[in-house]
């Protein structure tokens, strides 16, 4: 299928930086990235403690968290778009009564939920702040959360900046006769402005048709453009890509997220970084990738698979950097 870059690009800078990455990303420049990824663990049932303390660092300190300069948190805006008046910061609904009473809505339902949006929600804020005017934020979740996740997410951002949800359907693994088995994941993605957001679908890489027999053969040879449901392996179990880490997705995806929503040049941020996929796939396609993660696992994968990162931040136990 037609590639579409011809010439490797020079390959991007690579920082990979250790810790919990709330405290590591307050310190990044506003605005500062085109395209963030974002694949979170899935909602475990966290301890409760880590959640009451990151929720309350929120409600403490709204300024850190990309409230409107002068907003009035509980003004609210109108119905439909709380805050409307600030285009491409989080808006007044954000703390407002809009916002708290839909989370105090689905914390009746699902208090695990809540836990884990406790610890998300700072996350997001933060994102939201570094994410550049024409950039794009993608939240790679499962079929538990993607729902909540979605209602939640437009209250904090403004549904009007939602742009896709993506689905990564798969095949692998066992598979349940009570029920449909479950083999997809959901990726909401959002943009910070949407008169400015950069998409490029011709510098991504096309797939071939389900029926070539239906469209020219030159049309079968071009391939399609993907739409919103990707079909795409899982990591196979051998080969190139493997790197080990247990949660570690596909350069596929990565790949067509990186083609699409960032130039090269451009900044990408994952601070939830794994074994590192996202920065591998932006390196090679010429983006500068800045890395995050709290488990010194990670970072010694993410160093194997990356030897030209610079690594900021020293596993406990680990060697010092270069
Ligand atoms: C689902 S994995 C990401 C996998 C990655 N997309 C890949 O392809 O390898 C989630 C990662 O988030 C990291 N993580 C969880 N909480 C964190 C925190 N508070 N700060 C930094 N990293 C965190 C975990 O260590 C884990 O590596």
């Amino acid at each position: 299928m037609t590639q579409a870059a011809a010439v490797a690009p020079q390959p991007g800078a690579v920082e990979i930086h250790h810790g919990d990455n709330l405290a590591v990303i307050r310190g990044f420049a506003e605005a500062s990235f085109t395209l963030i990824y974002l694949d979170p663990p899935f909602n475990t049932g966290r301890p409760q403690q880590r959640a009451v303390e990151t929720a309350r660092a929120v409600h403490e300190t709204p300024q850190d968290v990309g409230v409107a300069a002068g907003s009035d948190p509980d003004s609210g805006g109108s119905p439909e778009h709380p805050g409307s008046s600030a285009p491409v910061s989080i808006r007044r609904g954000f703390h407002g009564r809009q916002y708290e009473r839909l989370r105090g809505d689905l914390r009746t339902y699902d208090d695990r939920f809540d836990d884990y949006w406790g610890f998300l929600e700072p996350r997001l804020a933060e994102a939201w702040r570094l994410l550049a005017d024409d950039g794009t934020l993608y939240l790679h979740l499962d079929y538990r959360e993607a729902h909540y996740a979605k209602v939640l997410m437009d209250a904090l951002f403004g549904r009007e900046r939602f742009l896709n949800e993506l689905i990564w359907a798969y095949d692998y693994g066992g598979k349940s006769r009570r029920r449909w088995p479950t083999k997809h994941d959901t990726i909401l993605v959002y943009v910070k402005d949407p008169a400015r957001y950069w998409f490029d679908s011709a510098a991504v890489d096309r797939e071939p048709y389900m029926a070539p027999g239906l469209v020219t053969a030159a049309k079968a040879e071009r391939g399609k453009l993907p739409t919103d449901v990707w079909w795409h392996t899982i990591v196979p179990t051998t080969g190139r890509e493997k790197t080990g880490y247990p949660t570690q997705k596909p350069e596929g995806i990565l790949r067509r997220i990186v083609q699409a929503s960032s130039r090269p040049g451009d900044r990408v941020l994952d601070f939830f970084a794994g074994s590192g996929t996202t920065g591998a796939v932006a390196s090679a396609l010429g983006r500068d990738a800045v890395l995050v993660d709290d488990n010194p696992e990670a970072i010694e994968i993410m160093k194997r698979r990356m030897p030209h990162a610079r690594v900021v931040g020293v596993p406990e136990g680990g060697s010092t950097p270069a």
